[in-house]
């Protein structure tokens, strides 16, 4: 087996079956320990969210932790300082006044509470047939006021609005360059629409667990690649099927 970097969400991916989490963090720990893999987190959540979730599951730390849809990097988990050189480069095109002004047009936008709301990461709750009918127009309005911004919609119910430099995919990229991995040695998990940027990002491997929402299962349909798995277990059984299919587990790891 060989050194990898795993890059997973959290709700609805690594966590949700208790069992099966502590299985693959044994598995993880052992590959750690052995060959260098590192283990990061990328979950849509605030830093505040996060402890909520990983006090409430016992989650190991691990290497690093992007919160915020890819917004925010952490190296210690405890720092109450994101990674400047991640942030910093996503100002450019970025003015957060002007990104809310544009959205405030929009009635059906219920913003999210004020822990979601991050310099970086502006959200709101929309239900799925508001939120198709919406977002050309909000991308337009997005534009007109000079604002360079990704609209990412997730769980039938969670907008958010980053800027275009942010975002999953580009976060792991960011990391694994930093550490050396290839993108055959990276393998990201996901479950929903904010983990897209993580499969179609470049050429890493991915891992789609059984359990995935429409809006990835839609998106994985016009994009199917061999360097991308749709694993029938749900969850982090569903990590560890795939870890299995690439090559990164063996037959008797983490049984
Ligand atoms: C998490 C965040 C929320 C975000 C959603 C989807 O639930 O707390 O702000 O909209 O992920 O990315
Ligand atoms: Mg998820």
């Amino acid at each position: 087996m060989t050194r990898f970097l795993l890059v997973t969400d959290l709700d609805d991916t690594l966590v949700g079956d208790a069992d099966a989490l502590r299985q693959l963090d044994r598995f993880l720990a052992a590959s750690k320990a052995r060959h260098g893999s590192r283990v990061v987190y990328s979950t849509g959540r605030s830093l505040t969210l996060y402890h909520e979730l990983a006090a409430e599951r016992g989650l190991p730390p691990p290497d690093a932790l992007v919160t915020a849809v890819g917004t925010e990097i952490y190296f210690e988990i405890d720092a109450a300082v994101a990674d400047p050189a991640w942030s910093g480069q996503l100002a450019d095109g970025w003015d957060r006044q002007q990104v809310a002004a544009a959205a405030g047009g929009f009635g059906d936008l219920q913003a999210q509470p004020a822990s979601e709301q991050r310099p970086y990461k502006i959200s709101y709750f929309v239900a799925a047939q508001a939120a198709a009918e919406i977002l050309p127009g909000l991308h337009t309005a997005l534009a007109a006021r000079g604002q360079r911004t990704q609209l990412v919609y997730s769980g039938e119910r969670h907008l958010d609005i980053l800027p275009a430099g942010a975002g999953k995919g580009l976060a792991m990229q960011y990391l694994r360059r930093l550490w050396g991995f290839a993108a055959a040695q990276t393998v990201a998990c996901g479950d929903s629409g904010n983990d897209i940027a993580l499969f179609g990002v470049g050429q890493e491997r991915g891992i789609i667990v059984g359990n995935a929402r429409p809006e990835l299962l839609r998106w994985v349909r016009c994009n199917a690649a061999g360097r991308l798995y749709l694993a029938r277990a749900h969850h982090a059984k569903g990590i560890i099927e795939g870890l299995r299919h690439f090559g990164f587990l063996g037959g008797d790891e983490g049984a």
